[in-house]
């Protein structure tokens, strides 16, 4: 009786299997040309926010943040062949378009997937962004994932080794390209490769085929409807050990903090044969670019988060632990500047009282306080910071940091050290910091006199930082949030130093990029190593800004002058060259002081470092000890991402994101809400590699 039931159920068994459509396999390929008429889970599986437009165009995803999208074929395909055990040969062509919100800014790219399941191993879980819905930071290399991708990636993402930030490259079981290569097409008879940006917002047809018999892959891409005869990446493999025996293949996209459409618009898949090319013509169109930019929305890598929020949180947990009260160590003892009670300061800043709160930002709260005993004014900024370690080794800088004296400083009082809290005493700039009297609606306008001092001073100050005392200074996060103005209109720096505080708690293998978007010299987004160099090209967003009276990136913009270089470098190429001024300064402005801040705005901005002025120099061109040159190099040096949609590729400001403060701050920043408020004493470093201009 047992056994007929087990036989019964066998003979089940074995007519489900043979019926059921899961080992069916499009023997002589598909080819969809567009996806029109297509029901879910019939004929392609859809999840995440995958959609079909009623054109037949598919979406993987929109430009909102932190997305998934993935589609697949409904039914696993036989990959491997059954009695060898050896993965099976297959060729696909599909036609792909990514089109970021902002032109220059993508995120995070797209990939020709094949899995052996439709939802893949945890993509879901969030922060999905540089894994590209594969993968999570849990699984990521993984040889059990058994998964192949071939990635067209628009991101730089350091922990996966990326080479650029338009580059395609295949990825077995992780994130950490196996092989990669700069995104580019050949022509017949040229061997040169073009180049191919790959968010330009144009269709590409790329290419993938894997020969079984010489275990090797071709990746190549074309602006048409013909295959080229060479192709970019070339790898040679046996991805046997990488197939299950069936296997899902589909697309898979994700945004992070940075986001772009991911379209499909058509595609073509072969198991026994050369995948037919797609016709370009023949498959639905692409949306009308938008017209209106409404919010500019940057990002930041946000794996990197994850390390440091863990770290952090690890940090935080030691300090719990050890927890006590405001004990005075050895070590103390020993700095220099003066040493605050904490009661004085408590005493000085009416306990913290929000009252006296001057503003707030990336590093901490700033009060407004008066020393009882002297009745100075000072401003108190209180950083709280999870790692002891951090703090000791900062605190140990304050000896010099405090012996810094310039008038274009802004002057460090004194310190002083609670438990995992450091308050740092400074003068107090009754008129608060230059981004309030600049950007947006400001209820005080500058004349030009007023600001071509604030910039000489600044000028002057950061020489000193850079070149005036016994050790380099640099100060890493210039802006016009931390150039505070003194009861003259002085301008003068504030913050210096404060960035490495959040280097000397961190994991050293983890390099943070310390500053704020737009005034981050490009080198440094790829180094992570400060120079004085870096400090000049944030000098130069700053020049730019003051005579501008607007932001690096300006959202509210037009279109071509959101980003505010490129359009004073086009203005200036055309020959109108004061249309970019400060439209609130009325026409009354000496006009070759204008001009030889732009230009050196100009000069500074230049993405090649050797190409930027030293402080020396500027100091001298602003003070009209020499002439400026009469050609200016233009700021961006074509490559990398150029090809279609060409130009100068703004990513170079922001193509990578190795490192970020939190993940609330960051989104506080995209939304543009939040951000540095205007402090009395140095606006904050916000340690962020992305996120709008801080203010
Ligand atoms: C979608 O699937 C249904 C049912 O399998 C089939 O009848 C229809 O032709 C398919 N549509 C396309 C466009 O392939
Ligand atoms: C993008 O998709 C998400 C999820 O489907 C949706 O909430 C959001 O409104 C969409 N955004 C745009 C700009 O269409
Ligand atoms: C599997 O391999 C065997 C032996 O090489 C061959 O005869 C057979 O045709 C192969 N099957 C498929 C589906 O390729
Ligand atoms: C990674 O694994 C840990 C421990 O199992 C878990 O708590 C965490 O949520 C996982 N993270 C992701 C992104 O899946
Ligand atoms: C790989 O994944 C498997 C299954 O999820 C898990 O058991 C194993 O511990 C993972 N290996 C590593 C090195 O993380
Ligand atoms: C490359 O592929 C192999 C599988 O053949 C894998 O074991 C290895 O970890 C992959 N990754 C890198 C970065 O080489
Ligand atoms: C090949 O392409 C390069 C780069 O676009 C171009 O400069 C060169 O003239 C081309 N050569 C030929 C023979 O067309
Ligand atoms: C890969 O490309 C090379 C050169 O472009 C070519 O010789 C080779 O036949 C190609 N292999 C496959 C599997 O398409
Ligand atoms: C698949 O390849 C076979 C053999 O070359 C060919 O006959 C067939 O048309 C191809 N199908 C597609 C959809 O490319």
């Amino acid at each position: 009786m047992a056994e007929s039931i087990f036989l019964f159920l066998l003979l089940l068994l074995f007519l489900f299997l043979s019926t059921n459509p899961v080992l069916s396999q499009p023997n002589n390929g598909l080819v969809y040309n567009g996806f029109k008429g297509f029901i879910n889970n019939n004929n392609i599986s859809l999840n995440g926010v995958a959609e079909i437009h009623n054109n037949g165009l598919l979406q993987l995803t929109n430009d909102t943040l932190r997305l998934i999208g993935h589609a697949f074929y409904p039914t696993p395909i036989r990959f491997k062949n059954s009695t060898t055990g050896k993965a099976l040969s297959f060729s696909t062509a599909f036609a792909f378009a990514i089109v970021p919100e902002y032109k220059k800014l993508g995120g995070h790219g797209l990939a020709f997937t094949i899995s052996p399941t439709k939802e893949l191993h945890g993509g879901f879980r969030p922060p999905p962004s540089q894994y590209l819905g594969l993968l999570n930071a849990n699984n990521t290399g993984n040889s059990s994932n058994h998964l192949f991708a071939v990635e067209f990636d628009t991101v730089q993402d350091f922990e996966f080794k990326d080479i650029n930030d338009n580059h395609v490259g295949i990825d077995i079981n992780g994130l950490i390209s196996n092989d990669s290569v700069s995104a580019g097409y050949y022509v017949q008879g040229n061997s040169t490769m073009q180049s191919i940006n790959l968010k330009s917002g144009n269709t590409i047809q790329a290419f993938i085929d894997y020969d079984s018999a010489k275990n090797e892959l071709n990746v190549s891409l074309s602006l048409s409807s013909t295959k080229p005869s060479s192709s970019i990446l070339t790898f040679h493999i046996d991805l046997s050990p990488i197939f299950e025996d069936t296997m899902y293949v589909g697309f898979s996209a994700s945004t992070g903090l940075l986001a772009s459409y991911h379209y499909i618009q058509g595609w073509s898949f072969n198991m026994s044969g050369q995948a037919h090319s797609l016709d370009l013509s023949s498959l639905p169109s692409l949306p009308e670019p938008k017209q209106s930019y409404t919010a500019l929305i940057l990002g930041v890598s946000v794996s990197v988060v994850i390390v440091i929020v863990f770290a952090i949180g690890l940090a935080f947990y030691i300090v719990r632990k050890i927890k006590n009260a405001d004990i005075i160590e050895a070590w103390e003892l020993d700095i220099g500047p003066h040493r605050f009670s904490y009661k004085e300061l408590k005493k000085a800043t009416r306990g913290f009282k929000d009252k006296q709160l001057l503003g707030f930002g990336g590093f901490g709260r700033v009060y407004k306080g008066t020393l009882s005993n002297s009745n100075t004014q000072v401003a108190v900024k209180r950083i709280s910071h999870e790692s002891k370690q951090g703090l000791r080794e900062f605190v140990s800088e304050i000896a010099s940091i405090g012996r810094l004296r310039h008038r274009n400083l802004v002057q460090l009082l004194g310190w002083c050290r609670r438990r995992g809290d450091l308050l740092l005493v400074y003068d107090f700039m009754p008129n608060g910091s230059l981004d309030k009297y600049i950007f947006d609606q400001p209820t005080t306008i500058l004349s030009w006199e007023q600001r071509f001092k604030i910039i000489k001073g600044v000028a002057s100050g950061l020489l000193y930082l850079h070149e005036g005392w016994e050790q380099t200074v640099i100060h890493r996060d210039i802006k016009a949030g931390n150039v505070l103005l003194d009861t003259e209109l002085n301008g003068r720096l504030g913050d210096f130093g404060l960035a490495k505080l959040y280097e000397h708690g961190s994991n050293p293998s983890t390099t943070r990029v310390v500053g704020t978007l737009g005034y981050l010299a490009p080198e440094l987004t790829r180094t992570g190593k400060p120079t004085t160099s870096s400090d000049v090209f944030a000098f130069g967003a700053l020049l730019l800004e003051v005579v501008c009276g607007r932001r690096p990136i300006e959202p509210k913009a037009l279109p071509e002058q959101l980003i505010l270089v490129d359009w004073v470098w086009e203005s200036w190429k055309g020959g109108s060259i004061l249309e970019v001024v400060d439209p609130r300064l009325g026409g009354e402005f000496d006009e070759i002081e204008v001009v030889v801040v732009l230009k050196l705005g100009l000069m500074c901005s230049n993405n090649v470092q050797v190409k930027r002025p030293s402080m020396r120099q500027v100091v001298r061109y602003l003070e009209g000890e020499v002439g400026l040159p009469e050609v200016v190099a233009p700021p961006e040096e074509k490559g990398g991402g150029g090809g279609v949609g060409g130009g100068f590729e703004f990513e170079d400001f922001v193509h990578s994101y190795p490192s970020s403060s939190n993940f609330e701050k960051v989104s506080g920043f995209s939304s543009g809400g939040d951000g540095d408020v205007e402090t009395g004493c140095g606006g904050s470093p916000v340690p962020l590699a992305g996120g709008r201009n801080g203010s």
